[in-house]
């Protein structure tokens, strides 16, 4: 498994667009974002390889690299960014694609669509659940069944906290997940629950939501995430994962956790 990293050199909060980060400009603490960072690389590249791609100084929030694209068997889909604060990462990421192999599959049009932040394959099932409402725009999702040769289930986003797929929905392997059902709307809720048994779907709840505890990095039968309550630690468990804490809070001033951290590069099979 390969994951796509980005060092967070110049990572600091200097605009808002996400509600995480109100009040947040100027109050990253980088010396401790950085050990932090640190801190998860050095767990993750003992289950993992890590890519990097440099950072740029006009990027501030391009460490989080889930937002690059949405790659899986060599072909990725270069993110088109609905925010103009991050539209200058697009190239960046793009020419890191190309450089590295990957066949690069252009979405038409212009709408926004933000990569694997909104668009998450379910481990082994041919179906990949895709975020919309917030960033990515609905209109993409058909081509990215085509792209990958998958079902698509649209999945509308309504509490702006949880403005990524990624912050309110984890799929896990054997059909498993776990999600926030309070960040979809109600069509959205019954797609989800309607595919996914009762006993292979967890709904955190709130307090576990805000801590990042959906933003899960799911390797082998280890998952990382930010902070998870003992509840939730224990419910994982019982599924055969071990979960372990990696705070990462100086990220969380700008709406990101574990997960936004890192891109899948290869889908894993189960
Ligand atoms: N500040 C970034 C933004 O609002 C955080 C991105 C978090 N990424 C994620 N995949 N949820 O775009």
């Amino acid at each position: 498994m390969r994951l796509l990293v980005c060092p967070p050199r110049y990572f600091r909060v200097d605009y808002v667009i996400n509600p995480w980060m109100t009040e947040q400009i100027g109050r990253v603490d980088g010396e401790l974002a950085r050990k932090q960072w640190g801190e998860l690389m050095e767990s993750l590249s003992r289950e993992a390889s890590l890519l990097e791609i440099e950072p740029s100084a006009c990027s501030p929030d391009m460490c989080f690299t889930a937002n690059a694209g949405l790659a899986a068997s060599d072909r990725v889909v270069p993110a088109r960014f609905r925010m103009p604060e991050r539209s200058r990462e697009e190239g960046f990421f793009e020419r890191w694609f190309v450089r590295s192999g990957f066949e690069v599959f252009r979405l038409p049009g212009d709408e926004a669509f933000e990569g694997e932040g909104d668009a998450l394959f379910q481990p082994g099932d041919g179906l990949l659940w895709a975020g919309h409402g917030e960033r990515s725009r609905h209109a993409t999702h058909d081509e990215l069944g085509r792209i990958f040769d998958v079902e698509v289930v649209s999945l509308g986003l309504v509490d702006s906290r949880f403005y990524h797929l990624d912050t309110c929905l984890a799929p896990l392997p054997g059909g498993r997940l776990i999600y926030y059902p309070g960040a979809f709307d109600e069509a959205s809720k019954h797609a989800i629950e309607s595919r996914i048994a009762p006993e292979r779907r967890l709904a955190v709840e709130e307090d576990d939501a805000v801590g990042f505890a959906c933003n899960l990095l799911r390797l082998g039968d280890r998952i990382f995430l930010n902070r998870a309550s003992p509840k939730l630690r224990r419910a994982l468990a019982r599924w055969g994962f071990e979960t372990f804490e990696r705070p990462v809070g100086e990220f969380l001033k700008a709406g990101g956790g574990v997960k936004c951290l890192s891109m899948m590069l290869d889908q894993p099979e189960t």
